[in-house]
């Protein structure tokens, strides 16, 4: 069962949510995916973890990284894509045996309603607290995620408490994974003089440049620029990242030998991906007091190098 009372069967989000734009199918190992397809472009969610795994702007190619050795499996994290890290981000902060990055991206989540506008379709996900979620998170919540498909795409999950005490350190990463045609090629702009946490080291250390990828990578930086730009001089586009509710980026390439630790991730994988989250984390997290919501999103858009200045906005 989901949240909403709701099975989520083929059979009935397709009657429940009959449009030309949008269609609920079969995905991969049987798990529900939907599919968007409309003027603008083409986009796939699986209704566990409410995971975009792909977006395609028409006439472009894919701008997310998909593991081709993600499993796939009831329960269990789909590597690549955009995961949502809720309610911690990275390990739990009080206890270790509770699963990395929280539970929102091994739920079923409901679907809630579809809604095409001019320049969009528009799926709403939900989920609520439950005895599982009462597991590892000491109250009453409803997440409801957007997933608007246009010419860009924008992810943002809003979270109310609806309980009677605060939900607190509530921590969050929309991790987004993106396709970049070579990883020795390709360059972070916008987060120059940034201070960040290494987690590799533990150090503070303050970004000098843009960040060019040549070994492993996982930072939190305490801030999150608007756009935040990924160039890709193979696939020559760039890909822009905006932010909203979020004070945190995290920037993660797990490089040749973390590649190789990790089960449904390919040897080479490190190559033609990237990650850049829009987080809630470190410093960041925030406190939802009941009846209040929080809003954290992410807007990706492509746009091609013509004209383009290293450096400059
Ligand atoms: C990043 C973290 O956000 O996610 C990394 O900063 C972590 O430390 C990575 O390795 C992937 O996490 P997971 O749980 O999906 O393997």
């Amino acid at each position: 069962m989901v949240d909403d009372g709701m099975e989520n069967s083929i059979e009935e989000l397709n009657s429940r949510f009959p449009g030309s734009s949008l269609r609920f199918v079969q995905g991969k190992n049987g798990l529900v995916c939907c599919r968007i397809s409309n003027a603008f472009g083409k986009a796939n969610v699986y209704l566990q973890g409410a995971h975009v795994v792909s977006y395609c702007p028409h006439g472009k190619d894919e701008v997310l990284w998909m593991s081709p050795e993600s499993m796939f499996e009831p329960g269990r994290a789909i590597r690549g894509g955009i995961p949502i890290c809720w309610p911690w981000f990275g390990p739990h902060p009080g206890d270790n045996r509770f699963p990395q990055h929280g539970f929102a991206r091994t739920c079923p989540w409901a679907v809630r309603a579809v809604l095409d506008t001019d320049h969009s379709t528009e799926l709403f996900l939900g989920l609520l607290d439950d005895e599982h979620s009462r597991r590892f998170l000491d109250g009453r919540f409803d997440a409801r995620y957007r997933v608007s498909v246009g010419s860009e795409l924008t992810v943002e999950l809003s979270v109310t408490n609806t309980g009677t005490d605060p939900l607190r350190s509530v921590g969050c990463a929309l991790h987004s994974y993106f396709a970049i045609g070579d990883v020795t090629k390709a360059y972070v702009e916008g987060l120059e003089d940034i201070e960040f946490l290494d987690k590799l080291s533990g150090q503070k250390v303050t970004q000098s440049g843009r960040i060019a990828i040549s070994d492993e990578v996982d930072r939190v930086y305490s801030a999150a620029p608007d756009p935040i730009r990924l160039i890709d001089n193979v696939k020559e586009r760039m890909i822009l990242v905006s932010s909203q509710g979020s004070q945190s980026t995290v920037v993660w390439n797990p490089w040749i030998e973390k590649s190789k630790r990790m089960t449904d991730f390919p040897d080479d994988g490190y190559q033609s991906m990237t990650c850049i989250e829009t987080a809630n984390a470190l410093k960041d997290v925030r406190t939802i007091q009941p009846g209040d919501t929080h809003v954290i999103a992410q807007t990706i858009r492509l746009a091609d190098l013509s004209g383009y200045e290293p450096g400059k906005k």
